[in-house]
């Protein structure tokens, strides 16, 4: 088999691309390795095809054309799809990563356990562009910062990275390849545990331009929110779920509050109570459980204030019980009275997350992922 597949995403990228492949292949020369290099274009209108189809008559160049599709994380998938050496090796197109590193990583990842590796800019030895300003630099070290929950890597969000294509292979069907960073979503979702960090000087670009938009930052909280529903499942659904219902006392408050000037208090308290069970189900179906947000919104509406309706019913009861029952609980009326909140949201909670927001096949929130990021097919 072959001993490496190096991709390369890139978009507009013809004259880095043109000092970059021959380096890498010094590179590869250099550490006697057997390896394709697979360039992910997406028709770039410059001269990255042309360019690319001159240099695959001396280098090992495969070039991949997406007619239908943007963006680098998916382009790195469909690199890693069409890849076919033992170890995947990902890096950049616009010469920030210096592929004389490209050995050091890959005998990293020989060395088992090792089942990633990362170039990394944030380890000792390692550097970022000077160039650089602070602005930059600050918000590098927050979205770092922001995946600790993920990994105790030093930099998950390099973009110059390794591992074996068994492990890539066994998460395929999992993946979600929103935002810019791949790297941290199959060191996550291959379920990599022994990470290796080589030390590499990150370079800025010198030729092009940057294609991570203010709305690529964006997506890149987006992606941390499913990852770590992915990591911690109910957990990571029941903390948001409650965050949104304290939201919602805030809001039923100042509903009651406002309304209360105008009309009689029964009325402004029950236009209160549906004022915030609405934001509530808006959140949770925008946040919570954004998964089942594709779904029709008047059926999940109608479910969700019947499922708010059962945790009031559960919350009366256990009330009622423990102050009935209990003569403990006769003389703190208001400890039954949490315990009931409690158990009235928990099974507001459960209703929620599997009838109401009930989750679709992992298929069907790719397909709609895609259509999010305007894919053109
Ligand atoms: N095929 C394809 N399609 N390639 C893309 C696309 C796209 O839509 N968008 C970007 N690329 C390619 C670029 O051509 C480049 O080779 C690489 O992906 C990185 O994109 P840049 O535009 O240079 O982004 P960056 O420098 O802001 O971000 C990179 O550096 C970070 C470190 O600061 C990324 O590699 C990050 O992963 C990395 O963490
Ligand atoms: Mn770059």
């Amino acid at each position: 088999m072959l001993q490496l597949s190096i991709i390369i995403p890139a978009y507009c990228e013809a004259e880095n691309l043109k000092v970059l492949i021959p380096r890498v292949n010094q590179a590869l020369t250099a550490a006697s390795l057997d390896a394709e290099i697979i360039v992910v274009d997406d028709n770039s209108p410059d001269e990255t095809i042309p360019v690319c189809e001159a240099l695959s008559a001396s280098y090992p160049l495969r070039l991949i054309t997406r007619k239908h599709e943007r963006g680098l994380s998916s382009a790195v998938l469909a690199g890693m799809d069409a890849a076919v050496g033992e170890f995947l090796l990902v890096m950049d197109a616009d010469l920030s990563h210096p592929p004389e590193k490209i050995g050091e990583l890959v005998s990293a990842l020989h060395q088992r356990p090792t089942d990633f590796v990362i170039g990394s800019r944030y380890i000792e030895g390692g550097s970022t562009a000077q160039s650089r300003g602070w602005y930059r630099k600050w918000k590098s070290r927050v979205a770092t910062w922001l995946s600790r929950p993920f990994t105790s890597a030093r930099d998950p969000l390099a973009g110059f990275f390794a591992l074996r294509r068994q492990s890539y292979q066994k998460a395929r069907g999992i993946l979600n390849p929103i935002g810019y960073k791949i790297g941290l979503e199959l060191l996550v979702k291959c379920r990599c545990q022994n990470v290796v960090e080589i030390p590499v000087d990150f370079t800025d670009r010198v030729t092009g331009t940057s294609k991570f938009s203010l709305k690529e930052q964006l997506r890149f909280l987006k992606h941390l929110k499913r990852l770590f529903d992915f990591k911690y499942q109910n957990y990571a659904y029941f903390t948001q779920f409650a965050l949104i219902g304290l939201t919602g006392v805030f809001v039923n408050l100042q509903m009651l509050a406002l309304l209360s000037h105008w009309i009689i208090s029964p009325l402004a308290v029950a236009l209160a109570i549906w004022t915030s069970m609405s934001t509530n189900f808006l959140l949770n179906r925008n946040i919570t459980f954004s998964y089942a947000k594709h779904q029709p919104v008047l059926k999940q509406y109608l479910s969700y204030c019947g499922s708010c309706l059962t945790g009031a019913v559960c919350n009366w009861l256990t009330t009622m019980v423990l102050s009935q029952t209990f003569p403990f609980f006769e003389q703190r009326i208001l400890l039954a009275a949490f315990i009931g909140i409690l158990v009235g949201m928990g099974f507001n909670f459960l209703l929620c997350r599997y009838l109401v927001f009930s989750r679709h096949k992992p298929e069907v929130e790719i397909a709609a992922t895609k259509k999010e990021l305007g894919h053109i097919d």
